[in-house]
């Protein structure tokens, strides 16, 4: 393990910039609601771009920032870590002003020491309105949440970011941060000094294009002439303009919402379109030296760009600053990129929001002998031990499981199997029962042998030659896997939802919301932490039911949990979670299993262990848990399976 140690002392950072879709100028107009009651709150959809900052960071003495790419000219930053000098180099202002601001707000309200910040690469073009500054403020909040473990929500990084930048004389609006949450959409919603963040659920691929228009624009000119109708209009114009940032504005971005949800890409650009109208006609006049914008208004009425994109608009505070594309599909993409590029001499990018992939496949790993439940066990599978379902049928718990991801549309599912088991597992799943058998069920069983037909359609079998832990089982199914995330289940544990959705189906609703891998836990009692893989992190809804995930430890004792996985909730002070018996992993975790089962870095039972592996991930990348609404039972001990017995399959 002493590896994975080595690497962790610096941390790899990325993090986007962003991308206003709908909604800019009503940030600052809905934080004027705190002086007008009368002000409609503002709603912006904001995304994290493709394009941003990369860096490391490691602990040190003092807060330092440099790097060799040529933006930086080689200059550098150094300061202890004083918050009076930071804030200090905040004030004066400059190149590492945005920096400074952050550290001296973090310097005076946790305990950390001071960070070495290398800023590696720079895919983000500076001052394009697509904020580089507020990448860099949120780079710095994280790489302090990380090395200092400040268990800071991905809000609570937004808002840092933001108050650091405030204490720097530059005053960007608060939609800036969003690029906190990734390359992913959100809804912002600004009511007086509340903020409030959304994910948005992205059904079908979205090819955005954004272009810088090369002309210029004076946003200080924009922002003074705007704010002259805030926080009271006086006047019709002024009236309007707060209709255009308020009640307007929050129809468009509820449609918008409503249109990304539904993949619906032909309304978002007819929505585009209709709110650039719309600015044109309210916001506009309030500063037609700045918003007429004959450079705008020119590519988007050109006829190459319509007949390729479904809508545009301008972006951030408008003008002849950028503009942004929703093209019809990704060839439209390519082809309006290089139309911009080589016809017009502007500087394009893509941006493609896609769905968080959607979840197809499954895999279950029932390799294992199961010593808990032995003698049982030396002739029949553990997996196929009977439990009566809530139709009153005896199934093999494993039928339990795949009904379930029957049910939720899984379309593959990968059964690992121990390689003497071939024959069991195809007697049950591949063989037809004999007629004079099917014969003899009732209308209803026949029915359902008719499911266990269709449903063994989509079971592979992928054989584990050793049994070398659970995470070596799962390794097993990378090819299967092929790149695309799973939805991993134990084949000793079944579920039964208190909703009308199954629980693995909220678990994949839960992933493709975060885009995350993500881990279905639930609250033990302190006593029974011994026994399992325990989850501890931050509340990242306001439900308290996802956890940005801070720590991850594998049977941990009762002290240690209590000292550093307790998680405290509005319900109750202390709660310990615990693996439920279902994941969401990614590409990254098989990756990271394949570097283990390639070293050999086992436990001491001379397994690999999977949360091993998913603790590597958390670290470099993130991850999350969620919790179900609903119970899981296990069946892989003696006590457990007697409770699963009774208790399962009860209305
Ligand atoms: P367990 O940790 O419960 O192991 O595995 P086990 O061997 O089944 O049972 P005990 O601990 O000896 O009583 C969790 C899941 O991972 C599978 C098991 O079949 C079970 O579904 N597994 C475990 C494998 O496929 N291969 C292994 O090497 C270990």
């Amino acid at each position: 393990m002493k590896e994975i140690k080595a690497a962790n002392n610096k941390i790899n950072l990325f993090v986007p910039g962003r991308l206003c879709l709908f909604g800019e100028h009503s940030d600052w107009a809905g934080l004027q609601k705190s002086i007008n009651s009368g002000i409609v709150p503002g709603y912006a959809v904001v995304t994290g771009i493709e394009e941003g900052i990369y860096g490391t960071a490691e602990k040190a003495d003092v807060f330092s920032v440099t790097s060799r790419l040529p933006e930086y000219h080689g200059s550098s930053f150094s300061c202890e870590m004083d918050m009076n000098r930071l804030r200090a180099a905040a004030r004066e202002g400059g190149f590492f002003s945005y920096v400074a601001g952050v550290a001296s707000y973090i310097c005076e309200w946790y305990h950390v020491g001071g960070m070495h910040l290398e800023i590696t690469d720079m895919t983000l073009p500076m001052k394009s309105g697509l904020s580089s500054s507020a990448a860099i403020c949120v780079m710095v909040a994280k790489a302090f949440n990380k090395l200092y473990d400040l268990h800071l929500n991905t809000l609570g990084l937004m808002n840092i970011a933001y108050w650091g930048e405030q204490r720097t004389p530059s005053r960007c609006g608060r939609l800036d941060q969003a690029c906190a949450f990734g390359v992913n959409p959100v809804i912002m919603t600004f009511d007086g000094n509340e903020l409030d963040v959304e994910r948005i659920t992205v059904r079908k691929p979205l090819y955005y294009v954004f272009a810088d228009l090369m002309a210029g624009k004076d946003t200080v000119k924009i922002l003074g002439d705007l704010n002259r109708a805030y926080p009271f209009a006086h006047n019709e114009m002024e009236t309007r303009l707060h209709e255009a940032l308020g009640e307007d504005n929050r129809k468009i971005t509820s449609r918008a919402i409503t249109y990304i949800s539904q993949g619906d890409a032909e309304k978002l650009g007819e929505l585009m379109t209709e709110a650039q109208a719309l600015f044109d006609e309210k916001v506009a006049p309030m500063c037609p030296e700045e918003l007429t914008a004959p450079v705008l208004h020119a590519i988007l009425d050109d006829p190459t760009v319509k007949s390729l994109t479904y809508g545009a608009k301008g972006v951030g505070s408008q003008g002849d600053g950028t503009v942004q594309f929703l093209a019809r599909d990704e060839a439209a993409q390519e082809q309006l990129i290089a139309y911009l590029k080589s016809e017009k001499g502007m500087t394009a990018y893509s941006l493609t929001l896609r769905p968080s992939a959607v979840v197809r496949k499954a895999v279950i790993p029932v390799a294992g002998f199961g010593t808990r439940l032995y003698p049982e066990t030396r002739g029949v599978k553990k997996e196929f031990c009977p439990v009566v379902d809530k139709d009153g049928l005896v199934k093999p718990a494993i039928l339990v499981l795949l009904e379930e991801l029957d049910q939720i549309e899984i379309e593959e599912i990968c059964l690992i199997l121990n390689k003497e088991e071939k024959n069991y597992y195809e007697d049950f799943f591949m063989k037809a029962l004999p007629m004079e058998h099917y014969n003899k069920l009732s209308k209803d069983m026949k029915a359902y042998e008719d499911k266990i037909r269709r449903i063994s359609k989509k079971l592979r079998f992928v054989f584990q030659e050793e049994q070398k832990g659970f995470g070596h089982a799962v390794y097993q199914s990378r090819d299967f896997a092929a790149s695309e995330p799973v939805l991993l289940l134990l084949g000793d544990t079944i579920y039964q939802s208190n909703t009308n959705t199954a629980c693995t189906r909220q678990l994949l609703d839960a992933y493709e919301q975060v885009g995350q891998p993500t881990v279905a836990v639930h609250a033990v009692a302190l006593e029974e932490v011994v026994h399992y893989g325990i989850f501890s992190g931050v509340w990242e809804n306001k439900e308290e039911t996802i956890l940005k995930l801070t720590a991850i430890s594998e049977k941990p004792s009762c002290e240690n949990a209590k000292d550093y996985l307790a998680v405290s909730s509005r319900k109750q002070a202390e709660n310990y979670y615990a693996a439920f018996g279902a994941y969401v992993i990614t590409k990254d975790v098989y990756d990271r299993l394949g570097y283990a089962v390639e070293r050999e870095i086992v436990n001491e039972k001379g397994e690999v262990e999977l949360t091993d592996a998913l603790d590597y991930v958390r670290k470099e990348k993130g991850m999350m848990a969620y919790i179900p609404d609903g119970r899981s039972y296990d069946i892989g001990n003696a006590a457990a399976y007697r409770k699963t017995v009774t208790e399962f399959g009860k209305q």
